[in-house]
């Protein structure tokens, strides 16, 4: 199954950065088809990225949109207007959420609107650290899987992404805090029987679910080797060309093998 790496630059990079270090990337990255390459920049540097890079390297991701095609929402940018500037967007990520207070109804209204307007939505998921120590991570999970696809249809499911990304492992690299191989492997099953449960057997085994939080290029192959893991989402170090090119390789080495 291909593989997904998705580099989240987030509130870093101004235009000119972004577009050198696209170049960057390029330089490194050869057109894959067991990889599905990624990266978010910022929407200023959206549109001028979209003229730049060769889709058949990367894709652009917008880090969020507004749910609303249009209308009095000062500072906010439309899923209508990413058209044609990106393909991908993350919806519910959890600086969203916890920053920005996001809640579970624009989360799910954004979705809605991401896939309206041709985008694929990555639905971010994740527990804290709290509800994970007082057990809740299921439940949270569940939640927030529920939520988030509601009003998805049968015919729309195939073009969502989810993204387990627990509130406790993001950030931390360094010594970085990341969930066990058997935590992981537990979680995919939760997210992948709630789909099941919502949208069907087919639907819960082809969603490709993809695990975010202190990634890096030691640590790529661990996660991206857990079974129903298809990719990773990766902030810090996406913003280090060698690390995201060799995560990207590491993809591509696991694809590979589980072709043969
Ligand atoms: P990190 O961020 O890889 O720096 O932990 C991941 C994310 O928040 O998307």
């Amino acid at each position: 199954m291909k593989k997904y790496i998705i580099g989240n630059w987030k509130m870093n990079l101004n235009v000119h950065e972004a577009s050198l270090f696209a170049t960057k990337l390029s330089q490194g990255l050869p057109i894959r088809r067991d990889v599905e390459t990624v990266v978010c920049p910022s929407f200023v540097a959206l549109q001028p990225l979209s003229l730049q890079v060769d889709h058949r390297q990367m894709k652009l991701g917008a880090q969020d949109c507004y749910w609303r095609d249009s209308g009095a929402f000062t500072g906010e940018v439309a899923a209508t207007q990413l058209r044609g500037l990106a393909q991908y967007v993350l919806v519910g990520h959890s600086e969203r959420r916890h920053i920005f207070g996001e809640h579970d109804r624009d989360i799910r209204f954004k979705v809605q609107a991401a896939l309206r307007n041709g985008l694929t939505p990555v639905l971010c998921v994740g527990e804290t650290e709290l509800e994970r120590k007082e057990g809740d991570t299921a439940h949270v999970l569940e939640d927030q899987i529920v939520s988030g696809l509601m009003n998805v249809g049968s015919d729309q499911i195939d073009q969502v992404l989810v993204t387990y990304e627990p509130l406790w492992t993001i950030s931390t690299s360094g010594s970085p805090h990341v969930p066990q191989q058997h935590e992981l492997e537990q979680v995919v099953k939760i997210i992948r029987s709630k789909v099941t449960h919502m949208f069907g057997r087919e639907a819960g085994k082809a969603i490709p679910v993809l695990y975010g939080g202190s990634v890096d290029k030691d640590n790529a192959r661990i996660f991206l080797s857990v079974e129903g893991i298809d990719g990773a989402l990766v902030g810090a170090k996406s913003l280090i060309a060698p690390e995201f090119i060799s995560i990207v390789e590491i993809a591509s080495e696991i694809a590979k093998e589980e072709k043969k």
